[in-house]
């Protein structure tokens, strides 16, 4: 923390090696060490900037995938780092406190610098957290961010497939980086933040006994009320905790069940939708510390409701681009009138799986094919799921700051298809 109160992180895009496989090394990047990055960690109030140097080979930018910030700090393709450069954007926290996270977002390339381990959590906090959550880092609020990998020999393997119009999919998963993790929990309720970091694989989470476990907070922060569950789909770049109940001595495996996408056979099938992949497990302790109950109410959503939206827009996904055009890193898409509200309905015809990311906000889920949206998606949201088949209606709201030249970004964020092109840019004026 500096002398104007100003929190100071430094994150270096580095070249490393990692054993997944024990004695065996393969070349990997990560921020400040070989694979994945630190969890950063903030307040909201907070002043924060972050140093940010690369030491690839290659140019790259780092994102701050949920935060609401100026988009000149946003880490966007615009905002490349060349090789042996630096960067340090700075900003106030304002919005709720959440599991945010941070990746690359190179124009072509985020697929390829995500996948070489470049990502990590970047936590906020607020005061209006309820007290009784689990909230020991690391003890018993644990993150858990899970991607799918493919090996050969030693190496990570990042080739597409044939037949896969998603992207990589794997044939195995890692959390925070290993193989075949499990988690010793020492206390009765242990809450989980879970990040989908894979770049085209969408997991139906639940545990291999099926019980149930509580959904807290989406993308952007807490639900209004604790919502109890046995599944939880989240596609890539979406987060969600949860908190599970242990017994003493007991054990049971998150994992990762098919996925009823709404897909043809052969859409399902190299979708990777036919998948089931054991994700954590986690062991109690033969005894357990008690925890405080969960809270019957969380927080009080403020999000908009659509009612004041001064303006609807609609974006149709196609791998071949939104809206019937490619990305154009010299064409901004739409112009939003700073503290507004809009309505954007977002629809897939494409026969294929796709997912809307918005940054700067966080919005609500107004429907569902017309239906209201599943509790799991009634909270603070940035980035959404849209099977073959569906439409989804958004409001948000734009209140940072206007910046005509600088442009923030919306997407698929199954990041082969980012790279293809399904992207677009809006400025806030
Ligand atoms: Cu997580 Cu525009 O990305
Ligand atoms: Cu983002
Ligand atoms: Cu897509």
């Amino acid at each position: 923390v500096e002398a104007d109160g100003t929190r100071v992180f430094r994150l270096r895009m580095q070249e490393g090696e990692t054993e997944f496989l024990a004695s065996r090394k393969t070349p990997t990047w990560g921020f400040n060490g070989s694979y994945l990055g630190p969890t950063l960690r903030a307040a909201r109030g907070e002043k924060v900037r972050v140093d940010v140097s690369n030491t690839l080979p290659e140019a790259s930018t780092v994102h701050w995938h949920g935060m609401h910030l100026p988009a000149e700090a946003d880490g966007g393709p615009h905002q490349t780092v060349a090789p042996g450069g630096t960067w340090s954007p700075q900003w106030t926290v304002d919005q709720p406190a959440a599991t945010l996270w941070y990746h690359p977002h190179p124009h072509g390339a985020t697929e390829t610098h995500v996948q070489r381990g470049l990502a990590g959590l970047f936590l906020l906090d607020d005061d209006r957290t309820p007290a009784g959550l689990p909230h020991r880092y690391g003890v018993d609020d644990v993150p858990v961010i899970v991607q799918d990998v493919r090996f050969d020999g030693a190496r990570l393997d990042h080739g597409h497939q044939i037949m896969r119009n998603v992207g990589f999919l794997g044939d195995r998963t890692m959390v925070n980086g290993t193989l075949d993790p499990y988690f010793t929990v020492r206390d009765e309720l242990v809450r989980l933040r879970v990040l989908n970091a894979s770049t085209a694989r969408v997991y139906t989470f639940g545990f291999d006994d099926d019980r149930q476990f509580t959904h807290i907070a989406t993308d952007g922060g807490l639900l209004e009320a604790p919502s109890a569950t046995t599944r939880l789909r989240l596609s890539p770049g979406e987060r969600a905790e949860i908190v599970v109940r242990m017994a003493p001595g007991g054990r049971t495996v998150l994992r990762s069940y098919p996925l009823d996408a709404g897909l043809d056979f052969w859409n399902q099938r190299f979708g990777g939708g036919d998948d089931t992949f054991d994700i954590l497990q986690l062991r109690a302790a033969d005894t357990l510390r008690p925890s405080q109950p969960l809270p019957d109410a969380l927080v009080r959503n403020t999000l908009p409701d659509g009612k004041d939206s001064v303006r609807e827009r609609s974006f149709d996904l196609d791998l071949s681009g939104i809206n019937g055009r490619k990305m154009d890193m010299g064409r901004v898409d739409g112009t939003v009138v700073r503290g507004t509200a809009e309505t954007w309905t977002v629809r897939n015809d494409d026969g294929m799986p796709h997912n809307f990311h918005v940054h700067e906000v966080q919005f609500r889920i107004l429907d569902v094919n017309g239906q209201p949206p599943p509790p799991h998606l009634r909270g603070p949201k940035d980035t959404v799921f849209v099977p073959s088949g569906t439409t989804v209606r958004l409001a948000m709201r734009f209140d940072g700051p206007a910046d005509p030249d600088t442009p923030y970004m919306y997407h698929c964020h199954l990041l082969y298809h980012e790279d293809e092109g399904m992207m677009g840019q809006f400025v806030v004026v």
